[in-house]
């Protein structure tokens, strides 16, 4: 239906050519237009087989923000971002070079006038989800690809312009003049090419209750089932779990993910990405990560709501799984005690990215649909261990 209406209107629409980006005054590149470099590095466009100074920040450093625009992160609550096709179809479409181009019917339209697959999804059962990433840095020159630490995911994007991203609760504060973020998304693999989104911007956590720092981040793996390639059940002990860093992908230079065309790097449960905010990132977040194997053992959460002081971080996982806290980190030893290392439960049920039928069938708003797909995704829960991958 929606795709009917929009056809009527899709010629007099400026510059409405699809895909999407993060739009807001803290973000490098938010004036770009198609006319400011040589080539089309409008911050919507899509990043593929480009060199590092290309990819990088969508090569938008010299463009930096005007100084005090910030994206606020307040913790344990959720940073609204807006996701569009072209700054005029954001609330910041006064400095757009088409104006206004909102859909009043539906201020959510990512893309008025166009239909899903201009950014990128057959519908809703095709979204991969998309992340927010911060790394604790105020100079953006010092920022590498290793220093980002994926904080949110919302495995529902693209789809609405305003689309939340959690904010973890534990996340400590920023240095002086704020972090540096940035919006990632790879989407579907039936809606487009290999391509990759990164935006940056400014951004500050507000509203600090913890100091733990966010820990060194990892390769994410593939680790979830993946129906569609083959693979009916979910590996859970070969997951990355904790920190983990975006997907860098199909360029030329400083890539950290190598699959191929049909088997895109995403951001759900495939690769242990899971639905909101990334509540086990912290340094104190695990008494033990093994290296992660489809056979290996589970890694165990610590229990975080009795902690007041740093635990130091650890990978030696014989020390944690046999309990040897020792001041502060006492009471973690004991609220595990009976934490064995959680094997790998096969049928439990292999669980990728949603599966959503019938979706155009389905009563009730798009909001509806949206919380009806999240609550199949699974859920950490700091304070249930034995959920580390099950689902609810
Ligand atoms: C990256 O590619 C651009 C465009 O081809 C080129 O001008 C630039 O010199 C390259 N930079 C590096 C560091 O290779
Ligand atoms: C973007 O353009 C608007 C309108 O010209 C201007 O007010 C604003 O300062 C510009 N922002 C940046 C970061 O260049
Ligand atoms: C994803 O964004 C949508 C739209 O804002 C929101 O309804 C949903 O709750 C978000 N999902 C999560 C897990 O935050
Ligand atoms: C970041 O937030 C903290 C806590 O609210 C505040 O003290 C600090 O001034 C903010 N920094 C910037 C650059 O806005
Ligand atoms: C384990 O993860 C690796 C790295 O992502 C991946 O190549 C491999 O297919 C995964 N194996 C299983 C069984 O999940
Ligand atoms: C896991 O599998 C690898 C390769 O098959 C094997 O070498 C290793 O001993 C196994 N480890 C455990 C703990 O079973
Ligand atoms: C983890 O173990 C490796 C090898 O034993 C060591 O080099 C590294 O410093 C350890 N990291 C932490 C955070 O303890
Ligand atoms: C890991 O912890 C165990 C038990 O405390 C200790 O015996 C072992 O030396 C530690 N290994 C490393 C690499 O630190
Ligand atoms: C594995 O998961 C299934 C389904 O949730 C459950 O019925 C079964 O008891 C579990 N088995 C183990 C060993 O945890």
């Amino acid at each position: 239906m929606l795709a009917i209406i929009s056809l009527a209107s899709i010629s007099v629409l400026p510059l409405v050519s699809g895909h999407a980006a993060f739009w807001h005054p803290s973000m490098w590149g938010f004036n770009v237009t198609q006319q400011t470099f040589s080539y089309d590095n409008r911050p919507v466009a899509p990043i593929k087989n480009m060199n590092f100074t290309e990819w990088w920040f969508h090569n938008h450093l010299a463009h930096p923000p005007n100084p005090g625009n910030i994206f606020e992160l307040p913790a344990g609550q959720p940073a609204t971002a807006q996701i569009a096709c072209n700054k005029g179809a954001t609330d910041f479409f006064a400095s757009s070079e088409g104006g206004d181009i909102r859909d009043k019917n539906n201020l959510d339209n990512v893309c008025p006038g166009a239909t899903s697959q201009e950014y990128h999804t057959n519908g809703l059962d095709d979204l991969e989800g998309c992340a927010m990433a911060i790394a604790y840095k105020n100079d953006v020159n010092q920022v590498q690809p290793e220093d980002f630490t994926v904080f949110s995911v919302n495995q529902t994007c693209v789809w609405t312009r305003f689309t939340d991203f959690q904010v973890p609760a534990r996340m400590p504060p920023c240095p002086e003049g704020g972090c540096v973020c940035a919006f990632f998304w790879i989407h579907s693999p039936l809606s487009g090419g290999e391509e990759n989104y990164m935006n940056g911007f400014k951004c500050n956590v507000t509203g600090s209750t913890s100091t733990f720092p966010v820990a060194q981040s990892k390769l994410p793996r593939r680790c979830g089932a993946d129906p569609t390639n083959g693979k009916m059940q979910a590996a859970p002990a070969n997951c990355t779990y904790g920190a983990k860093t975006p997907f860098y992908w199909f360029n030329l230079e400083r890539n950290n993910m190598f699959e191929g065309t049909y088997s895109p790097p995403v951001y759900n449960d495939i690769y242990n990405f899971i639905d909101g905010p990334q509540d086990d990132i912290f340094v104190d977040s695990y008494l033990s990560i093994p290296d992660p194997a489809p056979n290996a053992s589970m890694p165990i959460l610590a229990d975080v709501s009795s902690t007041k002081n740093p635990v130091p971080a650890t990978n030696n996982s014989s020390s944690s799984s046999t309990g040897s806290g020792s001041g502060s980190s006492s009471a973690l030893a004991k609220t595990c005690g009976s934490a064995t290392a959680l094997q790998p439960n096969s049928s439990s049920g292999g669980l990728g990215k949603r599966e959503v039928k019938d979706v155009s069938s389905g009563s009730g708003s798009w909001g509806g649909l949206i919380l009806r797909m999240s609550k199949r995704s699974r859920k950490l829960d700091m304070h249930k261990r034995h959920r580390l991958w099950h689902m609810w």
